[in-house]
């Protein structure tokens, strides 16, 4: 129904013509409109009208402690100390000929408070969603900036206002660490505060891979090994490995024998879960039994063929020269006997007397 709008609108319209038409119109002012200062700073503060009346009456309210500087007609001026409340609203008001105007003066005063960082839940575990917030006193003054800064990203840009953010708790983020951060720049200074450090605790159930647990090992008897196997786990996991139900510390050098070869069990606990993986160890050996049974018979027979050939080729060749030197032999005393039957006949000429 339209036409109830526009006269509930032509009412107010007159309401207004009726009550605010000024017979004797007159301003309050303050010189500035508003005041910034820093922690603990001090404001001088005149509040004037243009009241005509010449005994026109003012004051102020303020909650901040103040001091009279002087006032006069239609001005009074006053100190404002030691500010440290963030945002004040100073009022100053006159009277004029029964009318009373009033102004707002305000005053920041730049104590960064403490920035706000709050985490949902700081104890998460792997795979839940965490709302970190990073903010600051709502009464705050335009041009806070405020950032998160963490461990587990690069520097943030600064933000005006708030930071929300949300994030699947990963197993890496387990001892990251948050921060929140307030700057304020106030004429040519830079103000920066930092709220305490929230470091979030991601738990999760002990996690075995095949690099941290190898599924095959390969050892070699006589030598030292170790079963390779570690859990991550937050909390830390107790880690228990058995064969044949018998207990066989994993990551203990010891030496090796063929009776190592078999399956292992490792089990992972912590207070989130148990996680449980099967090791396979191979162990690698050369039987000396084996050589000694096949490989010497036969270098002994070898040895043997070897020996007795060998001895045939010498034994004749020592035959050989035997019956070469008995050949020579007898050829020499040939010849010595011929010699002594050609001197015989000297000898008995000479022999003669
Ligand atoms: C305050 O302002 C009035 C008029 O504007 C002036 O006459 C007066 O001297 C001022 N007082 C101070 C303390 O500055
Ligand atoms: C202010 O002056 C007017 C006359 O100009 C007078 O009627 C009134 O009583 C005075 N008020 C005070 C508080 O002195
Ligand atoms: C300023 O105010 C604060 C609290 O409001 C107080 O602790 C401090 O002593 C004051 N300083 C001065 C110089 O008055
Ligand atoms: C973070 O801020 C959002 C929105 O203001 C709010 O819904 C949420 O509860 C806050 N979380 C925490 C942990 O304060
Ligand atoms: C979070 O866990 C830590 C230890 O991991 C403990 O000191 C702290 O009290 C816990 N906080 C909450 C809120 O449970
Ligand atoms: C900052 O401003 C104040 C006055 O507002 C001045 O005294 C000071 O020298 C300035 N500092 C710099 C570094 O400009
Ligand atoms: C272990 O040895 C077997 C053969 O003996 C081989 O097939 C396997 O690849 C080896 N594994 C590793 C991890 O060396």
């Amino acid at each position: 129904m339209p036409w109830r709008g526009v006269h509930a609108w032509s009412l107010t319209g007159l309401l207004l013509a009726l009550c605010g038409s000024p017979t004797n119109p007159f301003e309050v002012t303050v010189n500035g409109a508003s005041s910034e200062v820093g922690y603990g700073g001090t404001v001088l503060l005149n509040c004037s009208t243009s009241c005509p009346e010449a005994n026109a009456t003012g004051g102020l309210e303020t909650s901040l402690s103040k001091e009279w500087v002087g006032r006069g007609p239609g001005w009074l001026s006053v100190r404002l100390r030691n500010i440290t409340e963030p945002l004040s609203d100073i009022l100053c008001y006159f009277s004029c000929f029964g009318k009373r105007e009033v102004v707002t003066f305000r005053v920041l005063a730049y104590e960064l408070p403490s920035p706000q960082l709050a985490i949902s839940n700081p104890n998460t575990s792997c795979n839940q969603v965490v709302t970190i917030n990073c903010s600051s006193a709502p009464s705050w003054p335009p041009g806070l900036k405020l950032r998160l800064r963490s461990s587990r990203w690069p520097l943030q840009p600064w933000a005006e206002g708030a930071v929300h953010l949300e994030l699947m708790a990963r197993e890496e983020d387990d001892g990251a660490e948050f921060t929140c951060e307030a700057q304020l720049s106030v004429g040519n200074r830079t103000l920066r505060r930092s709220s305490a450090t929230t470091t979030l605790h991601v738990t999760y159930q002990p996690q075995m891979d095949d690099g941290s647990c190898p599924p095959s090992q390969n050892w070699t008897e006589g030598q030292d090994e170790t079963l390779r196997c570690g859990a991550r786990g937050n909390p830390p996991p107790l880690l228990e490995c058995t064969k044949d139900g018998e207990p066989f510390p994993a990551g203990v050098l010891r030496p090796v024998t063929r009776a190592h070869a078999g399956t292992y069990l490792c089990q992972a606990t912590n207070p989130l879960g148990t996680t449980v993986r099967s090791i396979t160890v191979w162990v690698q050996y050369h039987d000396p039994d084996l050589v000694l049974l096949v490989l010497l018979p036969v270098v002994v027979a070898v040895a043997l063929v070897a020996a007795r050939v060998g001895y045939g080729v010498y034994y004749r060749k020592k035959k050989i020269r035997q019956y070469r030197l008995q050949e020579r032999q007898k050829q020499l005393e040939m010849q010595v006997l011929r010699s002594k039957q050609d001197r015989a006949p000297l000898n008995d000429v000479g022999a003669a007397p």
